[in-house]
């Protein structure tokens, strides 16, 4: 009688081999290992067997037991391997074909402006941060060196909060600027951002809407100079306007958070609007090097570190670059408007060399 274990093994192996899928594979190990299996049922008769017997039998049908499962594992590797290269062929995707261009809406031109502004001087390594724009009194004047009856709190024409449950006097932001405070509390030197985002005054004009944007510019590190502040503002308005020699001027002014305080113009001429060209001069942005109170408000000691900061109107250059002569229209929402001054969603931001040079 030839022995009934290498003959089921025999036959099982069969079974398996020629198993054509996972589930008749399944069907294989359920027929042989299952509760009612082939080999269970061998497993069963153990217990009728007196101890010698039972001993050499069991480790027969064990060891039958632990080869079959290694077949079934084997078997279903190789199927597995298989069923994966035909979805894969069956899935091929040919990355290379052109997509369906399908450009639904546009790009908002306060939108593209600040992805122009985080490219330009994402390329100079200044990262973008943001902030709320419910800020705490202390940050958008205190800490900025304005104090309390500071002629600069009336200039910015703020809407004041009511403290509810809170026991901090609160704002709606005037200005980006609280971001350089936050900034510093947040991060040690060197330290390189830009913050773009919506400020708020009590204002409503051709000129002036209650919400518009700004962008905070703040570079803190150890000997930072003024050359490091016009270096790098001039590159920026040249790419910006994308005007390579744009003429820039710098007029100094009066800031309480920077000294010195200075504004930019750029070159433009009055009578056509042209910018870059003519005799006239065009106010773009403020700017100065970070007060050492400010600094020292914000735990840095000003003779280690030193810094410069800008803000400027995101609607201003904006207006200015594209020839939109009233404010309001950025939020009318009229689609003629935004299908003429809109950007291509598909349209990337490019970057521009500023300097000839
Ligand atoms: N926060 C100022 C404003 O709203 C703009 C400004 C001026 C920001 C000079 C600065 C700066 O960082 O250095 O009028």
């Amino acid at each position: 009688m030839s022995n009934p274990i290498s003959l089921i093994e025999t036959e099982a192996r069969a079974v398996i081999g020629a198993a054509a899928d996972l589930a008749a594979l399944d069907a294989a190990r359920v027929a042989l290992l299952g509760k009612s299996g082939e080999v269970t049922a061998l497993l069963k008769t153990l217990g009728g067997m007196d101890s010698e017997a039972r001993k050499s039998f069991g480790a027969a049908v064990n060891a039958l037991k632990s080869s079959l499962t290694e077949a079934l594992e084997q078997r279903r590797a190789v199927l597995e391997a298989s069923a994966l290269e035909t979805r894969l062929a069956a899935e091929f995707v040919d990355v290379s074909l052109p997509g369906r261009v399908e450009a639904r809406g546009s790009i908002h031109p306060i939108s593209r402006t600040i992805e122009e502004l985080t490219a330009l001087f994402g390329a100079m390594g200044f990262g973008v941060k943001d902030g709320p724009d419910i800020e705490e009194d202390w940050y958008n004047f205190g800490a900025l060196n304005i104090p309390a009856h500071h002629p600069a709190r009336a200039m910015m024409d703020t809407f004041y909060l009511k403290a509810a449950g809170r026991n901090k006097p609160m704002v709606l932001r005037t200005h980006t600027s609280p971001l350089q405070i936050r900034t510093m509390l947040e991060q040690k030197p060197p330290i390189r951002v830009i913050v773009p985002g919506r400020t708020y005054r009590s204002d409503h004009d051709a000129t002036h809407s209650p919400m518009f944007h700004q962008c905070e510019g703040l570079v803190i590190d150890r000997d930072i100079t003024l050359a490091h502040l016009k270096g790098c503002l001039v590159d920026f308005l040249r790419a910006y306007f994308e005007i390579p020699d744009l003429k820039a001027r710098f007029r100094a002014s009066y800031f309480p958070f920077t000294e010195p305080s200075m504004e930019i113009d750029i070159a433009w001429d009055r009578k056509t609007g042209a910018i870059g060209g003519g005799n006239d001069w065009l106010e773009i942005l403020g700017a100065g090097m970070v007060h050492p109170n400010v600094l020292a408000n914000c735990g840095l000691d000003p003779r280690e570190f030193q810094g410069f900061a800008f803000g400027m109107g995101i609607e201003r250059i904006t207006m200015l670059k594209h020839g939109i002569a009233d404010l309001r229209n950025f939020y009318e929402s009229d689609l003629r408007w935004l299908a003429h001054y809109g950007t291509s969603p598909l349209a990337p931001v490019t970057l521009h060399e500023g300097d000839p040079a």
